[in-house]
Formats: C-alpha cells, sequence, structure tokens
C-alpha cells in the first residue's frame, strides 16, 4: 500500500523504532499534531494536558508565542556553524546570562547537545582535570545508588543498575556507590524527624576508604528523578559539598532535570545554598524547545586545561555545540523568567501539589507523597504496612498511564512511581482537573487492588 493511503500511525509502525519502546508489544504511536499551553492535540481531535512537561523540558508552555519569535528570528539570520575557531552572538550571550545566575565559581561554559552528552562531559572533564593536574591516580567516580544520568555508555556507568543498564553492563566502567537520602525507605531504618542524616556516613565510607583516588563525586541535587522521584533534605546536599572538600574530590551537580525552576529554585543546589565544581544542565534550558545542553565549571577546572602543551585540550565537541538556533530559544526562555515570573508560579504550583497531593496519603495504595517545586510523586505499594512494591516493571504503571490517558491526561510513571510534573505556566484549575483525575483514578486502583485481595 502506498503510503499516502496509510494513517500516520501505521507510517510511522512501518518505519520508525522509537526509544523506551518494546515495538512488538506497544500499541500504535498516537499522532500529535499541535501543541499550546499545557495541551497537545491528537490528529483524531483529542486534548491531552501533558502532565510530563514532554519528558521534563517544556517549562512555558507548547508553542509560547516569544519562543516561536526568538526561533525565527535566529533562523532568519543563522541557523548554524562550526562552533571551534567561530563564535556567535547567542552563544556568547547565553554563556553571560548564566554565569551571571548560576550558583557562584561557575564561571565557563561548555555546550552539547543534551542531557546524557552533558553527563559526558562532565566525567571527562573532572577526569581529565586531574590528568592535567598531575594528579592522575584520581580517576575513580562515586555515584548514588538510584541514579540516573543518561543512557549514553558514560551516563549509565554513573546511573544505578537497572533494566536500562543491566544488558549493557560489560561495556559500564565501574562506580562506586553510596546511599541517597531515601526516607521513605531508608537505608538505616530511620525516620526522618529524628535522624542527622546519618546516610551521609556511607558516601563518606566510600570516599574515605577510596582517599585520593575519586576523581568525582555526581549526584542529581534535591531531587532524583528517573530513578524514583525521590526528593532530598537540604541538610544531605550540603553534606555533599562538606564531603567533596574534606576529601578534595570535585562535585558535579546533574541539574539536567532540576535546573531552571523545577525545584522552585532556579538550580537546585541553591536549596543548600552550596555550589559545584562542575554543573550539567539541558531539558528545561531552551524551554523545551530544541535540543541544547551546558557543562558549567569553575575558573580552577578551566585554567588546568591552558597550557602550551597541545595534550591537555579538552578534546570533545558535536557537530550541533552551541547551536544558534537553540542558544537564541534559551535566551528567550530565560527572559521569560523575568517577565512572566515563571519562577513565583512554581512555587505556588508547589504549594497547591501540597495540598492536594498529601490527603492522598491516606488511599490504601498510597505508601508515600513526595512534593517538590512542581514536581508531585506519589509511591505505590502493594503492601502499605510493609512498604512492599513491585519497581519499576510493576504492571500498575502501564495501567495507570492508560487510564489517565483515556480521560485526557498525558502521565507515564516510572513503574509504581505515579509522578505529575507539568509545565509551569498550568493553570490552578487545569491543575485541579488533573490532581481530581488522579485521585478518582486512585481510588478506583486501590478498590480493584482490595477486591483482588478480598477474592484470594
Ligand atoms: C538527571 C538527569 N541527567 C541526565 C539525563 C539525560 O538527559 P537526556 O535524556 O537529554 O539525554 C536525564 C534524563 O532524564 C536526567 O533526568
Amino acid at each position: 500500500m502506498k503510503p499516502q493511503n496509510l494513517s500516520l500511525s501505521q507510517r510511522d509502525r512501518a518505519c520508525v523504532w522509537h526509544p523506551y519502546t518494546q515495538m512488538k508489544l506497544a500499541p500504535d504511536s498516537i499522532p500529535i499534531v499541535r501543541g499550546e499551553g499545557v495541551y497537545l492535540y491528537t490528529e483524531d481531535g483529542r486534548k491531552l494536558l501533558d502532565g510530563i512537561s514532554s519528558w521534563w523540558v517544556n517549562i512555558h508552555g507548547h508553542a509560547h508565542p516569544k519562543l516561536n519569535e526568538a526561533l525565527a528570528s535566529q533562523a532568519r539570520k543563522l541557523e548554524h556553524v562550526a562552533f571551534a575557531g567561530f563564535t556567535h552572538e547567542p552563544a556568547v550571550e547565553l554563556a553571560e546570562r548564566l554565569t551571571a545566575i548560576l550558583p557562584s565559581g561557575l564561571t565557563r561554559v561548555f555546550y552539547s547537545d543534551n542531557g546524557s552528552t552533558a553527563v559526558e562531559v562532565a566525567i571527562k572533564m573532572a577526569y581529565q582535570y586531574w590528568q592535567n593536574r598531575r594528579d592522575p591516580q584520581r580517576r575513580e567516580f562515586v555515584a548514588l545508588h538510584h541514579a540516573y544520568h543518561g543512557d549514553t555508555v558514560g551516563a549509565m556507568s554513573a546511573g544505578a543498575d537497572s533494566i536500562f543498564t543491566s544488558t549493557f553492563k560489560p561495556l559500564l566502567f565501574p562506580v562506586h556507590r553510596a546511599d541517597p537520602p531515601y526516607c521513605y525507605r531508608c537505608p538505616l531504618a530511620l525516620e526522618r524527624s529524628k535522624c542527622s542524616i546519618d546516610c551521609l556516613q556511607s558516601l563518606q565510607k566510600v570516599l574515605a576508604a577510596r582517599d585520593r583516588s575519586v576523581a568525582a563525586v555526581i549526584v542529581e541535587p534535591m531531587l532524583q528523578g528517573a530513578g524514583g522521584m525521590i526528593v532530598w533534605p537540604a541538610e544531605f546536599l550540603s553534606g555533599v559539598r562538606r564531603l567533596c572538600d574534606r576529601y578534595g574530590c570535585l562535585m558535579i551537580a546533574d541539574e539536567v532535570l532540576t535546573g531552571f525552576g523545577r525545584t522552585g529554585c532556579m538550580f537546585a543546589c541553591e536549596h543548600a545554598s552550596i555550589s559545584p565544581d562542575i554543573m550539567c544542565l539541558s531539558k528545561a534550558l531552551t524551554g523545551g524547545y530544541l535540543p541544547l545542553a551546558v557543562t558549567a565549571a569553575t575558573e580552577q577546572i578551566y585554567d588546568a586545561f591552558l597550557d602550551e602543551d597541545r595534550a591537555k585540550t579538552f578534546f570533545h565537541g558535536h557537530s550541533y555545540t552551541a547551536n544558534p538556533l537553540a542558544c537564541a530559544v534559551a535566551l528567550a526562555s530565560l527572559e521569560l523568567f523575568r517577565s512572566e515570573g515563571a519562577l513565583a508560579r512554581v512555587q505556588a504550583l508547589e504549594r497547591h501539589l501540597r495540598a492536594r497531593l498529601e490527603p492522598l496519603r491516606e488511599n490504601s495504595i498510597v505508601g508515600d507523597v513526595r512534593v517538590i517545586g512542581g514536581v508531585g510523586a506519589i509511591e505505590l505499594v502493594h503492601d502499605k504496612a510493609n512498604r512492599l512494591a513491585a519497581g519499576y516493571l510493576d504492571h500498575i504503571g502501564p495501567q495507570l498511564a492508560e487510564a489517565f490517558l483515556k480521560r485526557g491526561l498525558f502521565l507515564r510513571p516510572l513503574g509504581n512511581i505515579l509522578y505529575f510534573m507539568p509545565p509551569y505556566v498550568i493553570t490552578d484549575d487545569q491543575a485541579d482537573w488533573a490532581l481530581d483525575l488522579i485521585e478518582d483514578v486512585l481510588t478506583d486502583a486501590a478498590r480493584s487492588a482490595s477486591a483482588r485481595l478480598s477474592r484470594l
């Protein structure tokens, strides 16, 4: 049959391979023809509220007129140029604007394309920093359990063992692991109200044991995203900074998810008033428009690469490094923080999410509720007393996603972790519509679960 006689879903099925998708089992992909504000519009005329900000990237809403204009206006001037030997206004201005708002000390901006490359750059930069400093034994990395840093090989090495990484284990380099402050599943079985962030001892022990061998500790500050939407006490983050200082290694903050307001501060490191040595940014950098990433570093790190010896050069780059279209949209997105008060809106959303989600703790399948900034997460369990859950492959994830989609809400639970992370522009009424739906669907799910149990 000729392509013109097929639907878009059928043409897609014939030649496209989608990410994170078992193509043998997955239903046809839904064609999206338009986006506006918090809504996506399907080819068959349905309206879906984008409850995950299209993979956590969108903040000002879809098809924002100011971002559209910035993109079109830059396209009329310069769409792209190689970024070695040349520079351009959007890249320089964006670096100026970022270094003015980043946590203090982060003065150098290295561009790449996405969250994973931002992390690859950070890992390579930290590694070569110590080589260039003639301290070559510092070549090991420490990351946290439940971490997720991306899907390229270096980023997967830093990520926790999971169904995403297990196939590739032989390709990954070894990384030391320490406990995160996952309070609902405290590694020390303590209660947060009584603990003194004792879980930091795990990182302290790793650093003490590997003294002078560690190049860097990499963490997702305040919110470990794909590993379970785990919200941290800020004291843990300041503790990580303190331990990196004590053991003389670098601290890499992966703010690919948290950067640009998602946790209620422009950068999550602000919750603990700390500055990392290296910070990774992407996702919301362009307001959700185009792939662009930044790995920001201190002057001390940058200086270690300055030498007459060319071997000390940072040999890393990508074809689309510092793409002018993406930089221009990122600048317009930063401007919207000022002109549309985006950060204040996230803070209001946080209060709203807290007020609406906390009562869901009463539901028999809700184990924990976690809220930070514009992110509300619900950890679902099948045995509340013993906090038992099936994790990422729990069938409840796809079942709930389908139930929400049928009613016009796009959510993509991480197995038993249901989360709502809409664009910041969501209104109270739109949020209430989605939160009512979440409450209803979870009430139905709890009812079905207890009916199943009573039949056993
Ligand atoms: C903290 C963190 N780092 C890195 C990445 C990888 O980003 P990307 O999907 O753009 O490669 C993600 C993606 O979810 C992330 O949440």
